[in-house]
């Protein structure tokens, strides 16, 4: 197993660019189970989570090449299986992004159900709910969420009694072939959920609404998309976290390929905590601050602060001058990271939902232990920060999301590298 070793306390330079969304990449491969022809998609990160994706459609007996590692050309027309194996499933939660497309093209699916994971229990009761009201009927049996909708799939009216992304994603998926209109009430706004709407417009459903809160889709009848060729947004979520790696090491870092639209609410909060920031068209330059202050943070859907930034800006927060707060209202269980940063010195009280961090600490470097994907991009950061050698172990939570993240940080200037346990 590959562990991250960080030599702390060096100031980054220069530039770093952005990979595709991994969580925009990851419908949209869904989405070509719709396509009735081969679909070429440009800028996809090179990360576990889409190789894993892509085993997944090559399993139900679709074909994939890849030129490149960012560049994939997916045939679905082969497709032989309605089956997503637990094997895979289990190792990534986003399988479920199946569930609509197959239903919607095939009339029938099973899908292993998703179990609770580090961040909480993410049940997927709305996916399903809302699939029914479209007239799926849909058993649990031997771990399987077993689908069936003979007579094709009809518009509905949704209200999702949450704001659900992989929710509104499948839904999508699934209204683009159905019979009628689907209305989705309370769908997400994120811009992975608008990418998504694009392309399947591009390829020949109406929708109405695209980032608003209600999304109307006029079904296709169960005739194919058209879906030819597209390149995947910028990840917002790892654009946030090079900024955080510039704030947290006090450095002046440009962060390029991004859109910075999508980046607001981190912006905002970087801006507050004292850090300047020069915001170009596709890029942003951060420049060190002159006194780090504290920050409050509420995390919720977009256009909101986002949960997958919680845990890399209370990292950030141990280097405030004061006390910050931190209140988490996603995911019940998103804490895990908050037992390894004390390690490093970080001096942080929980209650419930809401961590009041206490800075400015000095950190030390330690062993820690990556338990998600963004709690572990958190401890390599407090790394970055701290003095002396920090070992981030169980990195293959970050390989799922962050493309060749040492890579990165080392053409920035820092001292990290990948060794074998
Ligand atoms: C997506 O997960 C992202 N994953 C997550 O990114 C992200 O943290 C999350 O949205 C929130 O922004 C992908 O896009 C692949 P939700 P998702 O359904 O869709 C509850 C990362 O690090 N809920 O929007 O699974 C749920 O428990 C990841 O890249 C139900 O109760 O999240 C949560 O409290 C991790 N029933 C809330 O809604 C349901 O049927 C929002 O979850 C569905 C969700």
């Amino acid at each position: 197993m590959d562990y991250l070793r960080i030599e702390g306390k060096r100031s980054l330079f220069g530039e770093v660019a952005i990979s595709g969304a991994k969580n925009a990449a990851l419908p949209l491969i869904a989405a070509t189970i719709l396509s009735k022809k081969p679909t070429k998609i440009e800028n996809l990160p090179d990360v576990r989570d889409i190789k894993t994706l892509l085993k997944l459609l090559d399993n139900l007996g679709a074909s994939f090449t890849m030129e490149n590692p960012h560049e994939a050309f997916i045939d679905t027309s082969t497709i032989d299986q309605t089956i997503a194996k637990y094997d895979l499933v289990r190792t990534m939660r986003a399988s479920i992004l199946v569930l609509g497309p197959l239903l919607a093209r095939f009339g029938h699916c099973e899908v292993s159900l998703p179990g609770g994971c580090a961040i909480g229990q993410r049940p997927i009761d709305l996916h399903l709910k809302a699939l029914e009201l479209m007239g799926a009927d849909i058993t649990i049996k031997r771990g399987y969420v077993i689908t069936e909708a003979p007579k094709g799939l009809r518009g509905a009216t949704i209200i999702f009694d949450k704001i659900t992304v992989t929710g509104t994603e499948n839904i999508l998926m699934a209204a683009a072939l159905a019979k009628g209109k689907t209305t989705i009430i309370n769908a997400a706004k994120e811009p992975e959920v608008v990418q998504l709407c694009e392309v399947l417009q591009q390829g020949g459903v109406q929708i109405e609404g695209i980032g608003s809160d209600e999304i109307v889709v006029t079904g296709t009848n169960g005739e194919l998309l058209d879906l030819d060729r597209f390149s995947i947004i910028p990840d917002r979520i790892e654009a946030g976290t090079y900024l955080c790696a510039g704030a947290i090491t006090n450095s002046k870092i440009k962060v390029t390929n991004l859109e910075p639209s999508h980046l607001e609410s981190i912006t905002a909060k970087l801006m507050q905590m004292g850090f300047p920031l020069d915001i170009e068209k596709d890029a942003i330059t951060i420049h060190p601050a002159t006194s780090i202050s504290p920050v409050e943070i509420v995390t919720s859907e977009y256009p909101g602060f986002p949960t997958d930034m919680q845990a890399q800006f209370m990292a950030l927060a141990m280097m405030a001058n004061g006390t910050s707060i931190i209140e988490e209202r996603l995911f019940e269980n998103r804490f895990m990271h908050v037992s390894e940063l004390r390690r490093f010195g970080a001096k942080i009280e929980l209650r419930g939902r809401i961590a009041t961090i206490i800075g400015p600490t000095q950190l030390y470097g330690a062993d820690v232990m990556a338990t998600d994907l963004r709690a572990s991009s958190a401890l390599v950061l407090a790394g970055l920060a701290a003095q002396g050698t920090t070992n981030v172990h169980r990195i293959y939570h970050l390989d799922r999301g962050y493309e060749r993240l040492e890579r990165k940080l080392k053409q920035l200037g820092a001292a990290i590298e990948r060794l074998e346990e």
